[in-house]
């Protein structure tokens, strides 16, 4: 049997646009199983961000689903979800600018409601050094770290409410193509060795190509890419 983690079901949205109702989402339904790298691919325009906001509980469907574990998010309560359930990265990594990659990594360990055992510094060191980050860059100020570098501080700090579910918005949108790689690297290696379900939009064919599962947002339904 299939372990479905979250399911989108019958998810419409749209946008009031120069007061015309415009959708964006048309009854969208689909079910990511647990352990499994997706990609989600689409033109700029048709929904990437918004699907991805609805998916975060950052904003609400006007109808259908988003179920976590079976239980739909509304029921779980949406900042229990967004805070113990999930992670999410985005392009320009969000990291807080004024303090180093480790203090970005343990204060957000301080926002899950399951303790995190030891010392929360030491565990924030050694993520950071399974992301490539070694100790004195991780005592860096993170705006004194290269592009690739603040979004592998993103990543562990991701990583580090130790959340099964991982979203990303174009997370290597910013990152040459070495850099990209070498994070597509790590996403993958959280879906082997932690069996973390991860669900990135990406504008990259490359990217795409190297998830187990990928997904084009057309007309406002996920459909499954087969590659020739
Ligand atoms: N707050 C908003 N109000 C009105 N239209 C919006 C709003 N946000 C996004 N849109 C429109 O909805 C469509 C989908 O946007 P978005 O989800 O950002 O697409 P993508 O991430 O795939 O580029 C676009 O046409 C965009 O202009
Ligand atoms: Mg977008």
């Amino acid at each position: 049997m299939k372990d479905i983690i979250f399911e989108l079901k019958d998810i419409s949205y749209g946008y009031v646009d120069g007061g015309k109702k415009r959708n964006i989402l048309n009854k969208l339904s689909y079910s990511f199983e647990r352990g499994k790298f997706y990609t989600i691919l689409g033109p700029s325009g048709s929904g990437k961000t918004t699907l991805l906001a609805l998916a975060s509980a950052l904003d609400h469907p006007e109808q259908g689903q988003v179920l976590f574990e079976g239980e739909d998010i509304r029921k779980i309560g949406h900042t229990k979800f967004r805070r113990n359930k999930m992670a999410i990265i985005f392009q320009k990594y969000n990291l807080t600018d004024y303090l180093t990659g480790v203090e970005n990594v343990e204060s957000n360990m301080m926002i899950v409601d399951k303790k995190i055992p030891g010392n929360k510094k030491e565990l924030a060191y050694k993520i950071l050094n399974t992301m490539g980050i070694v100790k004195s860059k991780a005592d860096r100020n993170v705006n004194k770290l290269s592009g690739g570098e603040q979004q592998r501080v993103a990543v562990a700090r991701a990583l580090s409410k130790d959340v099964p579910l991982i979203l990303g918005d174009e997370p290597t949108g910013a990152l040459d193509t070495a850099t990209s790689k070498e994070v597509i690297a790590l996403f993958r290696k959280l879906v082997k060795d932690y069996n973390k379900t991860i669900i990135l939009v990406t504008h990259s064919d490359d990217v795409a190509y190297n998830s187990d599962v990928s997904l084009r947002l057309k007309n406002g339904l996920l459909e499954e890419v087969r590659w020739e």
